[in-house]
């Protein structure tokens, strides 16, 4: 059963109202997008280059960004906290980054011949993770993809255990249970695997299991009902599209126990962590290492890319060609410059003390509001990543997201944010990354909005 405001202080007629009268602001100041939406309509379907773009009524078409702002179409200012779902962790026009890509550009940008730069670049990766192996992807997409072609390369096995909720890019594997609705996902101990959308063979889903996150002994159960027929189980360590749900204590390193007491694969899917949550992600900040490791976002600087991290022996897999990794932009010269200045250069660990000192100010602040307006919500962050959950309740799964979240808050937070100078992710399922250009005055500027909202809210 979903949770309703009705048991809370929160008048639900009044987050209505507020809700209404800042949709039709969010309208007003927004027109030219609402323009150029009208225009992007008649030749990319519902006018986005990507699903994850759409918006209600229409997404905010950004003009420009610099450092920690960005502009919109409007000629409104943001401080962005958004920042390009996480990939921005470098700030926007970094001159660092600036400077390399513009040097590359003047030597030449594709080759699809190798070129130093991947050689650094997953010097620096091996250094961060302790993976010894890395190959270079061109999204997150496909970083997911190879890992479930090297567990399944690796153990001639087929199926794929999954946690149920978790998104990791759209590949067939992958996308299956990514946001189940209630009706069909079945029974919590033994979830249905629900395809996420059109346009797979029908036999994908009985290929893939969901289990629910932070449950080791659901995943236990699974490995054993289907012992000799599972490759690999992936997860993000922390999931990142239901808001933020931490690992439990304990839970990654059972994870770890299982995978490998029943020679499976384990693949953090990192995509979203990585580089971003500490210097070696997930991995780094729980001490847990799997043996693939998926990359994409905050690696490359805000070029698209990613990479793959493996053992050995699932490397020379991969090196005698038996599983099949390549393409033509894998390792591109120009991504490779930017991964490169990000990695070396700007993402440095005094970079990563203030970017977690940043993020507990910016919790700090957003309890201190929680707090003062008795509001059903309470932070979760870790690095330069995290968000106010619209729930009393911690959260640990995707059925606690479905079910303890005031959905409705979320909503209007962010509607407040957009209307009042702090651009966000567009939905209600993500969180702020943080970068290296942010500063004191625009963490001020998120508590500020949020506690306007939390006052109104109150009443
Ligand atoms: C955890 C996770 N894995 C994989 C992906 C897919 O990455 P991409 O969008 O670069 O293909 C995403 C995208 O948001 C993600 O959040």
């Amino acid at each position: 059963m979903t949770v309703t405001l009705e048991n809370t202080d929160v008048d639900p007629a009044r987050v209505a109202a507020l809700t209404e009268r800042e949709r039709a602001r969010l309208t007003e100041r927004t027109r030219r997008s609402g323009e150029l939406f009208a225009r992007a309509g008649a030749v990319m379907p519902a006018g986005v280059p990507s699903q994850f773009q759409k918006a209600d009524p229409w997404p905010v078409y950004v003009d420009r960004g610099d450092g920690a702002r960005v502009w919109d179409v409007d000629g409104n200012e943001y401080a962005d906290f958004h920042n390009g779902f996480g990939v921005m962790c470098v700030g926007h026009a970094n001159p660092v980054i600036a400077e390399a890509v513009k040097q590359r550009m003047d030597a030449g940008t594709h080759f699809a011949a190798p070129t130093e730069g991947s050689i650094v670049v997953a010097e620096e990766l091996r250094r961060r993770w302790g993976l010894p192996q890395w190959r270079f992807t061109n999204s997150g997409t496909e970083s997911t993809m190879d890992a479930v072609h090297l567990a399944r390369g690796a153990t001639g096995n087929d199926v794929l255990i999954k946690i149920e909720g978790t998104y990791h890019g759209h590949h067939d594997a992958v996308m299956v249970s990514v946001k189940p609705p209630p009706e069909l996902m079945g029974e919590r101990d033994h979830p249905n695997a629900v395809p996420y959308g059109l346009g797979y063979p029908s036999t994908t889903a009985s290929q893939t299991r969901p289990v629910p996150f932070n449950d080791a002994d659901a995943l236990e159960r699974a490995l054993t009902e289907l012992e000799g027929q599972v490759a690999g189980v992936i997860l993000e360590p922390a999931m990142m599209n239901v808001n933020i749900i931490p690992p439990d204590p304990g839970y990654l390193e059972r994870v770890r126990e299982l995978a490998s007491e029943h020679g499976v694969v384990l693949i953090f899917d990192e995509v979203k962590t990585g580089a971003a949550v500490a210097a070696g992600g997930a991995t780094e900040l729980y001490g847990v290492t799997p043996d693939v490791v998926c990359l994409a976002k905050a690696i490359c600087g805000g070029l698209p890319g990613g990479a793959v991290g493996m053992t050995d022996e699932l490397g020379e897999l991969v090196a005698a060609g038996r599983v099949r990794q390549q393409g033509t932009f894998n390792g591109n010269p120009l991504v490779m410059a930017a991964a490169e200045a990000a990695l070396l250069h700007v993402l440095t660990p005094g970079a990563y003390e203030r970017l977690h000192a940043a993020n507990r100010e910016l919790m700090g602040g957003c309890e201190r509001v929680i707090e003062r307006y008795g509001l059903p919500a309470h932070t979760v962050g870790m690095g330069a990543k995290g968000c106010v959950v619209m729930s009393a309740e911690p959260i640990r799964e995707y059925r606690d997201y479905l079910t303890k979240i005031h959905h409705p808050l979320t909503e209007l937070a962010w509607l407040y944010h957009m209307n009042r100078g702090v651009f966000m992710t567009p939905g209600v399922d993500e969180e702020w990354t943080l970068s290296v250009m942010h500063e004191d005055a625009d963490l001020r500027r998120y508590v500020e909005v949020f506690e306007s909202f939390a006052s109104d809210v109150a009443g």
